[in-house]
């Protein structure tokens, strides 16, 4: 179907599902909004991560959208559930199939995992985790410190080095842990140094490979998928900096990224 897909993000965190999206289906367009002015998300309460969710989704519903892609956990946390009951598209999060991820891989049913204050203060990957498997241990812990890093673009260096082994050192301890989630899309930007800090007998579980197999799902299923022959389009919507925008998309999806708009929602 000749429809772009819906993406939205409290910034540029969600790149690193509209990459996979970008791979696993390489003949889908898709609209990208990232509310980079009001980022972050995550310490902001509730009513107020739904009221921001809500202006994005509506940009995107006036764009003509065929599937929203909600590529935020901490907006995940907050709004599937309302979205899904309101929206008459697909509306796909990313804790389901990150979670999913997790309990395929580990061995020893202990998982970690790390977001912002409101994913991990909204239990959501802990209840989805043991909504799948209750056997499950989950070590949550929230990292306030690293979504500014990732929006400035310091992902690299000694700052970002510092900030991640000081706020992981908790998680460190834990001997039976062998999985850690990224309950964060913003993370996976981070991920070489957050390996390093674990140690390499953890393994790191991003989700948005996941959520993407699952947006291909869905649309195979619902018979949405594009059959026709023109290029993709990706367009880039974000209330902040367009430069800075642009820098870090071009750097993440490894291609030259043009088509960013700066709006006000
Ligand atoms: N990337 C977002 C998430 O996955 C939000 C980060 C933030 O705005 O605090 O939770």
């Amino acid at each position: 179907m000749d429809k772009p897909i819906g993406v939205i993000d409290s910034g540029v965190g969600g790149l690193t599902v509209a990459s996979e999206l970008m791979r696993q289906l390489p003949k889908e367009s898709f609209i990208y909004v990232g509310d980079t002015e009001r980022c972050p998300y995550g310490p902001r309460p509730k009513t107020e991560v739904m009221q921001y969710t809500g202006e994005m989704v509506r940009f995107l519903l006036a764009e003509d959208i065929k599937m929203l892609v909600i590529a935020c956990n901490t907006a995940t946390a907050y709004t599937l559930r309302e979205l899904r009951q309101e929206l008459d598209i697909p509306v796909v999060g990313v804790i389901q199939p990150g979670a999913r991820a997790a309990i395929t891989n580990t061995r020893t049913s202990e998982v970690g995992v790390i977001g912002t204050e409101g994913t991990i203060t909204s239990k959501a990957y802990t209840k989805t985790l043991k909504l799948i498997n209750e056997e499950i241990i989950v070590h949550d812990l929230a990292c306030p410190r690293f979504v500014p890093l990732v929006e400035k673009g310091r992902v690299t260096g000694s700052e970002a080095y510092d900030a991640i082994y000081e706020t992981l050192e908790p998680l460190k301890r834990i001997r039976e842990m062998d999985t850690l989630i990224l309950g964060c899309t913003h993370y996976p930007m981070i991920m070489d140094l957050i390996q390093e800090v674990m140690g390499s007998s953890i393994t790191i579980i991003s989700s948005g490979e996941e959520t993407a197999r699952e947006v291909s799902t869905i649309l195979s299923y619902k018979k949405k998928l594009y059959r026709g022959d023109k290029q993709p389009n990706y367009q880039f919507y974000t209330t902040g900096d367009a430069n800075i925008f642009k820098q870090i998309a071009s750097r993440w999806l490894e291609q030259k990224i043009n088509s960013v708009y700066e709006i006000t929602l």
